[in-house]
């Protein structure tokens, strides 16, 4: 028998899944409460939704969630199709802008995290409908039976669509994951309620960040605030590097590749710096940002692509854009939390990867230049690295031209000093170093830091004047400062100097 030849009645059996296993079953797809609101919030933008209000109403095991939009709603036949699972065949083409593909989303996000499902619509010019999924009735009947009303006591919580010319509200009830049988004067559980509430607005504010930067475009309200956007690029900082974009191809679709490269800590404002870094920290952000339809799906990975995760790569973070006709080549998920690059684009992304971690480490090696090679000659730096018996060594500078002064007075003295300078380099705590920088190499402060202008003013003046000493005019001291770690970073404190 062919797909095409459907058979006779004797050549199968039909085997239905059962309501109460499947509907149970359909709770195990692994969201959390994040990724599920994500999901209908996806919904309500497909839906062209201006606005998406949700409410989080803390009432121990009696708390809800609501979810109401303004978008175009449903026909009450439209509402009952939706409520089916599997309302729509993933394979079918959808709109440009659609967010949607499996059918799936409304219910299985909705049954993650709570028992009773209630969604209220209302399209244009129609009267509004409600139904509702009850996971102990279909347990009880064994059958899908959609229920025609909100439970007993819950009108109110869906009543503000009736203002309303056309939207959606989903409600959820009876939330056994979020709060189980909490009281309502439990204060560890309505805390951590409320800890629940702010982590879904960083992940909304992440997610959604392209909708509601635009003007005009989407506003998300939670409990009557808006969520701010949550840009990972930083791309208003002048700072900030934008590598040239690339457009790949699988067949006639296209994926737009925007690799970025952070600023330093130091050169942007410590508020935007710390912002920047994103619900899980800056290592945690690294890597491929990929947009469906601009939703991101992927918040910062390097996608199995054979390359680790690393402190000195954070500050590359790379924008993928996709249409949503590419969602079988990068296996898209139901939640919409995962993709993954299809064969023919792994090599061009891992050679993207490289280039842009290769510059994001240069930012850390630039600032590394404090501690010269031998052979530099035009820059002085106050350490050089040495090898010596195949080890590594960091000693002070002999050649620069504060130690050259102190080195000039008595012969007595002389030796303290080279004692405690010897005493210094023998004891630089490398390992230590090594290991706070590998946990996080923004611990360590830049040469002075956070130092008021009159210190790096006092220090300068030392070298300026032993530079003097040695016979140089001072155009010529300032213009050996320039090229001196790490004054090179105070040019108008070196243009003062003289006065
Ligand atoms: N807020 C809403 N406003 C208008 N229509 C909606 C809304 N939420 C759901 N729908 C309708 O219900 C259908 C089913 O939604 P559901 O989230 O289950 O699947 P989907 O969005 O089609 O695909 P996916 O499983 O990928 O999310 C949608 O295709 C849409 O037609
Ligand atoms: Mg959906």
């Amino acid at each position: 028998m062919t797909v095409a030849d459907k058979g006779t009645e004797n050549e199968y059996d039909i085997a239905e899944p059962h309501a109460a296993a499947m509907i149970e079953a359909l709770r195990a797809f692994g969201y959390n409460i994040q990724t599920a609101i994500a999901d209908l919030i996806d919904n309500s933008i497909s839906a062209g939704a201006k606005n998406v209000w949700l409410t989080f109403f803390w009432d121990g095991s009696e708390s809800y969630v609501s979810i109401r939009d303004d978008g175009k709603g449903m026909t009450e036949v439209e509402l009952i199709d939706a409520m089916r699972p599997g309302s729509r065949n993933p394979l079918e083409k959808r709109e440009t802008d659609d967010l949607g593909r499996f059918g799936l989303g409304l219910k299985t996000a909705s049954f993650s995290q709570c028992r009773r499902l209630t969604v209220r619509s209302r399209a244009v010019s129609h009267k509004s409908g409600t139904r509702r999924w009850d996971l102990d009735y279909v347990n009880h009947t064994g059958e899908w039976r959609l229920l025609r009303s909100a439970a007993r006591g819950s009108e109110a919580r869906l009543a503000e669509l009736d203002e309303m010319e056309a939207g959606t509200v989903v409600l959820w009830e009876c939330m056994d994951r979020i709060v189980g049988g909490a009281k309502t004067d439990d204060r560890k559980a309505h805390h951590r309620f409320l800890e629940m509430v702010e982590d879904v607005e960083k992940h909304l504010a992440m997610v959604f960040h392209r909708f509601l930067e635009r003007p005009h475009q989407l506003k998300i309200w939670i409990n009557g605030l808006a969520i701010e956007p949550w840009n990972p690029f930083l791309s208003q900082e002048k700072a900030t590097q934008f590598l040239p974009e690339e457009n790949l191809y699988i067949g006639s679709d296209k994926v737009v590749v925007q690799p970025y490269v952070l600023p330093h800590h130091s050169k942007v404002a410590q508020q935007t710096y710390e912002k920047a870094a994103g619900a899980n920290g800056w290592n945690a952000h690294q890597g491929f940002y990929i947009y469906r339809n601009e939703r991101m799906l992927v918040a910062g990975n390097w996608l199995g692509l054979g390359l680790k995760r690393d402190e000195h790569c954070k500050l590359a973070r790379i924008q993928v854009d996709l249409p949503n006709s590419m969602d079988s080549d990068w296996s898209i998920d139901v939640k919409k939390s995962k993709a993954r690059p299809p064969l023919s684009v792994r090599s061009d992304f891992k050679r993207i990867a490289r280039l842009t971690r290769g510059k994001a480490a240069d930012i850390y090696r630039h600032r590394g230049k404090v501690i010269a090679r031998r052979s530099s000659e035009s820059y002085i730096f106050p350490w050089l690295k040495k090898v010596k018996h195949g080890k590594l060594f960091y000693s002070i500078n002999p050649e620069h031209p504060l130690v050259k002064e102190v080195l000039s007075v008595s012969k007595e003295h002389r030796e303290v000093i080279r004692a405690l300078l010897r005493l210094i380099e023998e004891t630089v705590p490398v390992q230590q170093i090594w290991l706070d920088s590998a946990e996080n190499l923004d611990q360590h402060s830049q040469p002075f830091e956070g130092v008021p202008s009159k210190e790096v003013r006092e220090v300068m003046m030392q070298v300026y004047k032993a530079l003097i000493k040695n016979g140089l005019s001072s155009t010529d001291a300032r213009r050996r400062l320039i090229a001196m770690e790490p004054f090179q970073q105070f040019k108008e404190l070196i243009a003062s100097l003289g006065e």
